[in-house]
């Protein structure tokens, strides 16, 4: 599918008119009244740049080192479930086009195809997983993962309950059958292009990266969700899975430095720094306004990624001069998915690209390495960074 995108925000315009609004809702909002993903958003714009001037830079290094291989630039593909109602391109779609920028992509512990047809399309794959159903479904998803060829795995550990939207007026369907197909009527009718491009992906809505169902196959989406938050993650448990791993290990969700510290005593080679994307608790800080003093305590010992907000390369470019190293992104893909599959991905990740490498110019650095705080004004204080308005409607 052919598809011109401007921008991040293009992108969202598309997906929202070409999603059912179920399906945009669960991809765009947060918990409650939405603060925390607003302040995500609004706190780069808060981040100011000091540029260089005199530099001349005609083409900056945007390549970077994360968890011990080198990518094209400093952003990964965010683990997203469920994308398969995004778009039939879903993950391996995805995965292609990130491979093609060459960046890695981390799929989610709920994601709809198996782990190793995604990693077929790009040898940079890192999986996702959640406690679901003890140190006996982890164990599963690790073996899993080893034998997909997963290179990076990454430990959620910011979710312990799943509790309803405020935007969210009615759940998505967990199965494709009669009964969900005429009840999610109204929402699709007038969206045929997006109904058709579902029914060419199949019926199926499996979870086959999760741990196996109690008979033998795999999880359904519905099932997920109530073995999912039974048991979230300790630090024992976050040792434990330390052990069963070889490769890097990446703890996302932290948002404290003190659970940056125990992240490393865990044995952890990276963290990324989030609130998942303002999902979980509405009213916890932007996860960039805590990187600075996260990025102090740790960065020189493990890798400190960030998620949460990053929407234009010159975002990117402001969390690596705060100390990260690399940047999740979850909703800009996702909406580029639903634009246009494969090809919207593409053009978001280019965007990306060029948005690094101008921005690097313009503030006269040379490259992603070079870049520290004094590419950057003073920062304002915490209560400024997080001044967002709530939103209490959901049009
Ligand atoms: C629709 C959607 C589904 C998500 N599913 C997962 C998931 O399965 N596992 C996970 O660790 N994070 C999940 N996240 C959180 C993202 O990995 C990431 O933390 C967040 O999207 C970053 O914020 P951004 O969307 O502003 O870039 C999800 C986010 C979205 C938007």
């Amino acid at each position: 599918m052919s598809v011109t995108i401007s921008s991040v925000e293009h992108a969202r315009k598309l997906a929202r008119r070409r999603l059912p609004p179920a399906v945009f809702h669960y991809i765009e909002g947060g918990k409650e009244n939405e603060r925390t993903v607003r302040a995500n958003e609004l706190a780069f714009g808060r981040v100011l740049f000091d540029p260089h001037l005199g530099e001349a830079i005609k083409r900056a290094e945007t390549k970077v080192k994360v968890l011990g291989r080198e990518i094209a630039m400093p952003v990964v593909i965010a683990p997203t479930g469920f994308i398969r109602i995004v778009h039939k391109d879903a993950e391996p779609g995805a995965a292609r086009a990130a491979h093609a920028a060459g960046i890695p992509i981390a799929i989610s512990h709920l994601s709809g195809a198996p782990a190793r047809d995604i990693c077929a399309q790009n040898d940079d794959t890192w999986f996702q997983i959640y406690m679901i159903n003890g140190r006996e479904g982890v164990k599963a998803s690790i073996e899993l993962a080893r034998a997909a060829g997963c290179r990076v795995l990454v430990l959620t550990i910011d979710l312990s309950a799943i509790t309803p939207f405020d935007r969210i007026s009615r759940a998505l369907p967990s199965k494709a059958d009669l009964a969900n197909a005429i009840a999610f009527l109204p929402e699709v009718w007038d969206r045929p292009g997006w109904l058709l491009a579902l029914l060419a992906g199949g019926l199926t809505m499996n979870c086959p990266n999760a741990p196996p169902s109690p008979d033998g196959g795999a999880m359904a989406v519905g099932d997920v969700g109530k073995l999912l938050t039974a048991t979230p993650p300790t630090w024992d448990d976050v040792a434990w899975i330390r052990k069963q791993w070889d490769g890097p290990l990446l703890i996302k969700g932290v948002m404290r430095v003190a659970d940056a510290r125990r992240a490393l005593e865990c044995g952890a080679d990276g963290i990324s720094v989030s609130n998942h994307g303002g999902k979980v608790i509405d009213g916890v800080p932007a996860a960039v306004s805590v990187l600075p003093e996260i990025a102090e305590a740790v960065a020189d010992k493990i890798d400190v990624l960030l998620d949460g907000g990053v929407r234009r390369g010159a975002d990117v470019v402001r969390a690596c001069a705060l100390g990260a190293k690399a940047v999740l992104i979850g909703r800009p893909y996702l909406w580029g998915l639903a634009a246009g599959g494969e090809a919207g991905v593409a053009s978001v990740l280019r965007l990306f690209q060029r948005g690094v490498a101008a921005t690097l110019s313009a503030i006269g650095c040379p490259s992603i390495q070079a870049l520290d705080r004094s590419f950057l004004r003073p920062l304002p204080d915490r209560t400024i960074w997080n001044d967002a308005p709530t939103v209490t409607r959901f049009d």
